[in-house]
Formats: C-alpha cells, sequence, structure tokens
C-alpha cells in the first residue's frame, strides 16, 4: 500500500514527501523533472522520472506499488506564464490530469487529493474568500485548475473516488529542517524574487501596480507556509481514509500582506536595502486574495504552526543561500 505523489521532486510536492517519510508512509514518486529536482526527493523513496499524464505508466506504477492515494502536485504553477501559454496550461494542467484521474479509477485508488488554487476565485467579491463564494478565474491557470476540480466532482459522483481539492493560497518559506525549500531557477513568486534581490543573487526587483483597490496600491496576498500547507494534505489524507467525503478546502491563514509589507519584511529580516522598481501592473493578478479558512479548520482538522512571515522570510532565506552555496559547489 503507498501513496503516489506526482511532482514530488519539486517545490511542494518534496515537502510532502519528506513530511510522509517522517509519518511512516509508503511512497512513490512520479516527475518529469521539468523544474524539479532528483535531489530533492530523499534516496530512500522510489523515483519515476516520467509524465504522470503517462496512462500505461501510470497504470503500471498504481499496480506494482500497490498505490491507494495518489495526491497530484505537479502542474504549470505560473500566472503570466498562462496567460501567455494557455494551451500548454490546459494540456499539463488539465488534460493530463484527466488522463491520471482515469487511471485512478480504473485501477481503484480510492483517494485522491488534488492540488487546486486561490486562483480558482479570480477577482474574489469579498474579503477573506469562502469556498462556496463565484469561482470566476481571471487566467488560464485558474481555468485550468477550476477544470480539474469539476472532473474530480463529476468523476467521484459517478465512481468510488473520494477526494480532496485543497485550494493554496502563496505559499512560501522552507523546511524548518533545511532539507528542501523552492529551487526553481527563474522564479517569479514574490518572496523568492526578493530574497533573491536581499542576497544580491539578482540586482534589484519590481513591484508590479502600485493603482490597485488596495490600503498601499500593491496586490496583497495570503501567504501561508510550505509545511503548514503539506500538514492540510496529511489532514486531507486522514480524512479521506476515515470516510470523508469530496470536500474543497482553502488553505491559507485568513489574513493579508501587500506586496510592499512583504518587501519591508524581506529588508528588515536581511538587514538588505535592496533596489525596488515601481512597474506596470502584470497580466492576470486580481488585487486582493485571502482564505476563509474555517472549513479546513473545521472539516479536516488543520492546525497550522508557522504563521509568521518573518519566519517565512527567514527559512526562504536560509534555503536560499543554502541553494546558492551548492550551485556554486557544483561549479
Ligand atoms: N510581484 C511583484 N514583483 C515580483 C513578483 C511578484 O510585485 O517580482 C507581485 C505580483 O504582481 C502579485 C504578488 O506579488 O501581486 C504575488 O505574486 P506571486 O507571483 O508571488 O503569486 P501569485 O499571487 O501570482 O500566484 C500565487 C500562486 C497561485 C495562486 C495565487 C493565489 O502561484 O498558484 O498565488 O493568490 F493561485
Amino acid at each position: 500500500m503507498s501513496i503516489l505523489v506526482t511532482g514530488g521532486a519539486g517545490y511542494i510536492g518534496s515537502h510532502m514527501v519528506w513530511a510522509l517519510l517522517d509519518r511512516g508512509e509508503d511512497i512513490v514518486v512520479v516527475d518529469n523533472l521539468s523544474t524539479g529536482f532528483r535531489w530533492a526527493v530523499p534516496d530512500s523513496v522510489p523515483f519515476v522520472e516520467g509524465d504522470f499524464g503517462d496512462e500505461p505508466l501510470m497504470d503500471e506504477l498504481i499496480e506494482t506499488h500497490k498505490v491507494t492515494a495518489i495526491i497530484h502536485f505537479a502542474a504549470k504553477i505560473v500566472v503570466p506564464e498562462s496567460v501567455s501559454d494557455p494551451l500548454g496550461y490546459y494540456l499539463n494542467n488539465t488534460s493530463k490530469a484527466r488522463n491520471l484521474i482515469a487511471c485512478a479509477v480504473r485501477r481503484g485508488v480510492k483517494h485522491f487529493i488534488f492540488s487546486s488554487t486561490a486562483a480558482v476565485y479570480g477577482e474574489p467579491k469579498r474579503t477573506p474568500v469562502h469556498e462556496d463564494d463565484p469561482t470566476q478565474p481571471i487566467n488560464p491557470y485558474g481555468r485550468s485548475k477550476l477544470m480539474v476540480e469539476q472532473m474530480l466532482a463529476d468523476t467521484a459522483h459517478a465512481h468510488d473516488l473520494r477526494y480532496v481539492a485543497l485550494r493554496y493560497f502563496n505559499v512560501a518559506g522552507a523546511d524548518p529542517k533545511g532539507r528542501t525549500g523552492q529551487s526553481t531557477p527563474n522564479a517569479t513568486h514574490l518572496i523568492k524574487v526578493a530574497v533573491q534581490a536581499a542576497l544580491g543573487h539578482r540586482k534589484g526587483m519590481d513591484v508590479f501596480g502600485t493603482d490597485y483597490p488596495t490600503p498601499d496600491g500593491s496586490c496583497v496576498r495570503d501567504y501561508i507556509h510550505v509545511s503548514d500547507l503539506v500538514a492540510a494534505h496529511a489532514d486531507a489524507l486522514r480524512y479521506l481514509r476515515q470516510g470523508g467525503q469530496p470536500l474543497t478546502c482553502n488553505v491559507g491563514y485568513a489574513r493579508g500582506y501587500s506586496v510592499f509589507d512583504v518587501i519591508e519584511v524581506v529588508k528588515r529580516v536581511s538587514g538588505v536595502n535592496f533596489p525596488v522598481k515601481i512597474s506596470a501592473r502584470r497580466a492576470g493578478d486580481p488585487a486582493i486574495i485571502v482564505a476563509d479558512n474555517e472549513r479546513a479548520r473545521e472539516q479536516l482538522g488543520w492546525i497550522w504552526q508557522h504563521d509568521d512571515l518573518e519566519t517565512i522570510v527567514r527559512q526562504a532565506l536560509e534555503w536560499e543561500q543554502r541553494l546558492h552555496n551548492r550551485q556554486t559547489a557544483l561549479i
């Protein structure tokens, strides 16, 4: 009996793998290494380099490893890239997810945990946003994920498959034990970019848009520590194993920080006053998005431990430095 983790060599997936290992679970990872790293998966974990949308490969893997649950992380995740390459997003995030769900149904895998996103809400009508609020994504990324939520709902209705779709807010930080972190080169996410600027790995950074209807004009997001996000998956797994019915949950802290707030914390924690340029709005960005997290707390029993932006930033800084040292050593 094992858990199939797709995208287990990636940022969030590798944190999940370590957490499952810490809990003594049997795991098998599939990752095509397009953005993930082989070294991010512990040596003791069976690793298959391949595509989660490859049905014969997934069929075989589910059989060989007696997979009873799938945690599906593998996806393209950059909002502006989804605007310029929508078909790439619909192929990778939507069509291939359909293949994976078909394998799960065919092979009798009954538990499925899906990495969804706050981007399904688009520009929320209220803050914090509740799971039952309208889903009107404003970019292809959000639409590519919302369609998978809908597929899962229809599939669970027709077949013996139960799922939890977790709508992630803005995931940041690194493993407190320093085993893994956000390692993607050319990352576009705010905390990663700011941390790289603080460490001098890039010359400075841009603030994309200061004319939003927010207190300081920059976008507001709910930044959640990756370890707390991973804990929500472990809770979701327990929930499904105990017979829980299909569920869609926000995973965020229910509080927001602006882009300027984040930059101020990165400057304070790092002690570096790096250059910041005001730029035009970026395509596809909603102004404010903050989670109502009552459902995750009540239904999954989710309790978080790392709700502190300074800690998130400090660990992101430490990881970025470690990554840099590692890359320098490899040259
Ligand atoms: N930003 C900057 N400068 C940068 C990078 C980002 O100003 O160099 C701004 C963005 O414009 C945005 C905010 O920082 O206003 C956060 O941007 P990120 O790229 O870090 O994250 P997104 O909000 O675009 O997207 C993330 C995840 C999605 C998730 C979404 C939910 O990638 O999966 O958060 O809010 F859906």
